[in-house]
């Protein structure tokens, strides 16, 4: 099998004019065309329902938050954690009732879960009132699929393990006109014993240079104020391409294109993250200082198994070389709580990384088996009650280390974006801190879109609080 097939323009061009007979059906159809489309998961998927969008609307599709009203249901799977799955599970059982009253209604699986056979296995049996299932090498093929469903009637599966794939010229609807992802690179090389993402994503491919500061060239004309790049492991970037560039390289390009934006990038694997990335974040005024570095367990035994192929003094150091060059740098990172074998008192070498690192936030799981990963059929004699436990220390600990970061914000000014409209009625906006902290802010909603100065007046451990001035 080859390693990354990589998709032509005539390839895709070949799609568009599927998109475009498509829309000639649609066009005739009595009731405007409507789709729903749901994503669950991480920003890769995000990014990936953008592209469905995009096809979509080429299609002749407007979008509806409404399961009820619409002609084609998309929803594009994760499989991270066993919990994700069996959300959309449950979601799409429901659906059968929807079917079964609207028969026309195309009701669409794609993503990460659906790569794996046996959950193929499990849709093709047990939910046979969805249509059409592909996974993410396939998701370039979509108007294909639909126009065979809306002619020849029947299912359709494409969920073969083929050679992950780069293809460029989707059509792209974006969810946000501030916020965008640019996907850099995609799959996964590193094969950490209990992720399932290198077995559904395929091998690590990155994109050329020249498509990505296209991509973002573009979006800084049309005023996006703050631009992710995306993959897995951002710091593998370029290894795969004939040019001699990696991803320090290519943050100095980025940083080079005129405009008004901040760029932020996730993930980083701190078994590839240099020395010279650090210089290049420090030296690149629009990139913002953040770093998401997850380190997963703070025990050397639990580090090995997991293959992250890094110690935990090894990730201090790093952490330590970043905060030399950048010293107000915010820093998060994932852990894994309760991996196989992990005692108590190893799990407490990772309370220790907290108190060492003072992150300023965390995103925390429990271990969840994953079918086929090495990890799940590793021996995991700990009891639930005992993981929950050792969850909560590490939560409540971050939580007291969170607030107290949040409180020493309180009085200053901060530049920070206004990327929203606050939900909570005695705010007006939400802004982002250079650090991606949540700010909610009293003002007015003019400043929408812009960079402006956000007086903080308070703080807890989820947000801030602040007033434009
Ligand atoms: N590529 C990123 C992470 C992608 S998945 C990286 O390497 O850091 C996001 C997070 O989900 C991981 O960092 C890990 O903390 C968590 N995760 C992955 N597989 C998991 C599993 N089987 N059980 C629990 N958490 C898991
Ligand atoms: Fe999963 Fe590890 Fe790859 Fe991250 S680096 S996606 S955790 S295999
Ligand atoms: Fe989930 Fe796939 Fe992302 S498994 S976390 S959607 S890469």
């Amino acid at each position: 099998m080859e390693r990354t097939a990589l998709i032509s323009p005539a390839e895709i061009q070949q799609q568009l004019a599927h998109c475009d007979a498509v829309a000639q059906l649609t066009a005739q159809w009595p009731d405007r065309p409507l789709a729903f489309v749901d994503t669950y998961g991480c920003q890769q998927n995000e990014a990936d329902s953008e592209r469905i969008r995009g096809y979509l609307s080429r299609m002749g599709f407007a979008f509806t938050h409404s399961e009820e009203e619409a002609r084609i249901i998309v929803i594009n799977t994760c499989a991270i954690r066993e919990h994700a799955e069996q959300r959309v599970f449950g979601n799409v059982g429901a659906l059968v009732h929807l079917k079964r009253r609207r028969p026309d209604t195309l009701i669409c699986l794609c993503g990460c879960m659906v790569q794996q056979p046996q959950a193929a296995r499990k849709i093709r049996e047990s939910y046979r009132h969805v249509d059409l299932v592909f996974g993410p090498h396939a998701l370039w093929k979509f108007p294909e699929m639909v126009r065979a469903l809306l002619t020849q009637r029947g299912r359709t599966f494409s969920v073969d393990d083929e050679a992950g794939s780069i293809a460029e010229g989707i059509p792209v609807v974006r969810q946000d006109k501030i916020r965008a992802w640019v996907s850099v690179m995609y799959g996964c090389n590193n094969f950490c014993t209990y992720c399932i993402v290198p077995y559904v994503r395929g091998r690590e491919r990155s994109r050329s240079p020249e498509d990505i500061l296209a991509e973002v060239r573009q979006l800084a004309e049309e005023g996006y104020k703050d631009i992710t790049l995306l993959g897995q492991n951002v710091n593998s970037y370029g290894k795969d391409l004939a040019e001699p560039l990696d991803f320090a390289d290519l943050l100095e390009r980025v940083n080079a294109i005129p405009g008004d934006f901040l760029i932020r990038f996730m993930t980083s694997h701190p078994k590839d993250a240099t020395q010279k990335l650090f210089e290049a974040m420090a030296r690149c005024e629009k990139v913002a200082p953040v770093l998401h570095l997850p380190f997963q367990a703070g025990n050397d035994r639990i580090l090995k198994i997991m293959n992250r192929r890094h110690t935990r003094a090894e990730y201090l150091e790093k952490i330590r070389a970043l905060r030399a060059l950048i010293p107000d740098i915010t820093l998060t990172s994932d852990i894994i709580v309760g991996f196989p074998g992990e005692t108590t008192e190893e799990f407490e070498d990772t309370l220790r990384v907290l108190e060492e690192v003072r992150f300023d936030a965390l995103f925390t799981f429990i271990f969840s088996p994953r079918p086929g990963t090495p990890a799940a059929a590793m021996d995991d004699p700990m009891p639930r009650s005992e993981k929950l436990a050792n969850f909560e220390r590490l939560t409540a600990l971050q939580d007291q280390i969170s607030e107290e970061k949040h409180a020493a914000y309180v009085g200053k000014r901060v530049r920070c974006l206004i990327d929203g409209l606050s939900d909570d009625a005695r705010y007006d906006l939400t802004a982002r801190t250079p650090g991606n902290r949540l700010v909610r802010v009293v003002g007015d909603v003019s400043a929408l879109g812009q960079f402006r100065d956000v007086k903080i007046t308070g703080a807890n451990k989820w947000s801030l609080f602040g007033e434009l001035g």
